[in-house]
């Protein structure tokens, strides 16, 4: 028996990729496999050698790189570096399109959008949520935001490097979903580790510790259909404290931070932790359940 493999879509408009570092380098490949005719540009040009075996055009200049395709792509490290490259191609980027992946600040993003407009680019800042392994598979998750316009003309584009996700007019979305996204990601992975950390101080093996943690734990505790059922909560600012009150998880929360210090672990996590909830306690949160941090939480973004 034969098995068929999904035909990927074959595309004909010219992209030109700037900046080949890794994340680059796969949204280079990840065009260049969906057919589009590739132009590249690295500071470090070499980098571009496997790309240019493969039938991409290498570009001796960002300006001769820009000029090449309607829509440019960029993948640096940050944006001062963008507006140090592209500053150099006098108006070759007016009228064309420049979509931003690199990660940074809603107030970098906003700045960026005042620099285009200022050369007539039509720009599209974004955010890449997977990593270069998973870059073209249509299930890998980029974030746009800013002009709707540039994203739906060039929506075809944008998918041949994943599934692209419109937030709204507002070009700090992109990079701030990345960033709470982020934060998500790595505050449930030291979670994880400090409690790895916390039963090794008793040489209770990683392994060991993650068949319950993982396995039966974490599902139950902190399964996403019960946090999503929540969020509504979080919107109302509804704490019904009939299950379990802050007063009780701040306990909890002194336990751990207790515990760690007897056990000779980093406390410094629990203790934040704790402190969090201590605020919340001393802000009438205490007989409301522990989502009651939220306040805390969005207090700060006021005083900001
Ligand atoms: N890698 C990931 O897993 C991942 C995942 C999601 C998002 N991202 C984001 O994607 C962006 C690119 O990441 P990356 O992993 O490819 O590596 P990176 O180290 O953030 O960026 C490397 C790229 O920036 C260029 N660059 C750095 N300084 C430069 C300068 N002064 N002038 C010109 N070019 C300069 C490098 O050129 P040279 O090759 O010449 O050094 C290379 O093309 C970052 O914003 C990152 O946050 C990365």
């Amino acid at each position: 028996m034969t098995t068929t493999q999904p035909s990927i879509r074959r595309h004909s408009n010219p992209v030109t990729v700037v900046g080949l570092g890794p994340m680059g380098m796969a949204l280079a490949e990840a065009l260049l496999e969906r057919g589009h005719p590739l132009t590249v540009w690295n500071r470090t040009s070499e980098k571009a050698d496997s790309l240019v075996a493969r039938g991409a055009r290498r570009a001796v200049s960002v300006a001769e790189a820009v000029s090449a395709s309607p829509v440019t792509v960029m993948c640096l490290n940050n944006y001062e570096t963008m507006y140090g490259v592209f500053d150099s191609t006098d108006d070759a980027l007016a009228g064309r399109v420049l979509v931003n992946l690199n990660s940074g600040t809603p107030k970098e993003a906003h700045a960026a959008v005042g620099w285009a407009d200022e050369r007539n680019v039509e720009y599209l800042d974004g955010a890449i949520m997977v990593p270069p392994t998973l870059v073209g598979d249509p299930e890998s998750v980029f974030l746009y935001s800013g002009s709707q316009d540039v994203f739906d003309k060039h929506r075809a584009t944008l998918e041949s490097m994943g599934d692209p996700r419109y937030l709204g007019p507002d070009p700090g979305l992109a990079v701030l979903y990345n960033t709470a996204l982020l934060e998500m990601m790595y505050a449930t992975m030291n979670g994880w580790l400090h409690a790895t950390a916390l039963v090794g101080s008793a040489n209770v093996s990683a392994v060991k510790f993650a068949e319950l943690a993982l396995g039966g734990f974490m599902p139950a505790v902190v399964d996403p259909a019960f946090l999503l059922a929540r969020a509504p909560d979080l919107d109302k600012a509804n704490y019904p404290g009939d299950l379990g009150t802050m007063e009780m998880n701040l306990n909890a929360l002194a336990h751990i931070a207790r515990t760690s210090q007897e056990q000779g672990v980093h406390s410094g996590q629990p203790g934040l932790m704790k402190e969090i909830a201590e605020a919340a306690v001393a802000d009438g949160h205490g007989s409301r359940n522990y989502l009651a941090v939220f306040e805390i939480f969005k207090k700060g973004a006021q005083a900001r």
